[in-house]
């Protein structure tokens, strides 16, 4: 009787355990559209698997009116039902003004900082190059937001909206199953 008890015990610190480390992110796809090819264009946007256990992201947009002094940024997250559905965040920034003041608004804050070591996105405007991030191991993400976040298990996109001087110039899109 006795052992059960331990044994049931035993079972139940393992499954907590594997609840607590949950949710895993897995990235399946990116996407990068530009609007407006004149101003902006993507050289790549890529999701690369190296082999079971390192996966990156990697992208590079030329900027070709240069220098970019007003950026906004809506980023939104949609979760899939029949179809992706608006999930709790749909943000609008003023990315230049956040730049400038991070502490200004955490939300931001948090997803700058999934990428800001791996991109040459991480100073304050203008800017006046081509904006690059290179080889972003999605594990790093991972370990970011394991803990930071409990969402239901499921598909997700999370979109992204960027707009110069009040116009939209380009959309990048994440697609990533929490399980
Ligand atoms: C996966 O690839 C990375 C980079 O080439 C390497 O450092 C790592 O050892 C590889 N892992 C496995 C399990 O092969
Ligand atoms: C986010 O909100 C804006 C303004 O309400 C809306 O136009 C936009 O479609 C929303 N984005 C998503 C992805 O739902
Ligand atoms: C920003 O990124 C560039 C390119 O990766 C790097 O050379 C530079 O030192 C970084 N600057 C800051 C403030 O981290």
């Amino acid at each position: 009787m006795y052992i059960k008890y331990i044994i049931l015990y035993q079972i139940l610190m393992i499954l907590l355990f594997f609840t607590e480390i949950t949710p895993l992110v897995e990235f399946t796809n990116i996407k990068c559209t530009s609007f407006d090819k004149k101003y902006n264009d993507f050289e790549y946007c890529r999701l690369k698997s190296v082999n079971r256990s390192f996966k990156y992201m990697s992208l590079k947009v030329n900027l070709y009116k240069v220098p970019i002094t007003k950026v906004k940024v809506n980023f939104a997250m949609l979760k899939r039902y029949s179809g992706y559905k608006p999930f709790l965040y749909n943000i609008t920034v003023d990315a230049c003004k956040i730049l400038k003041h991070p502490k200004s608004n955490p939300i931001f804050g948090f997803f700058h900082g999934l990428f800001k070591k791996h991109s040459n996105m991480n100073h304050t405007c203008p800017y006046d190059h081509d904006l690059v991030v290179d080889k972003l191991p999605t594990s790093f993400i991972n370990q970011q937001v394991t803990g930071a976040l409990s969402f239901p298990h499921g598909d997700y996109l999370f979109h992204s909206d960027w707009f110069a001087y009040g116009v939209h110039r380009a959309t990048v899109d994440f697609f990533y199953t929490l399980s």
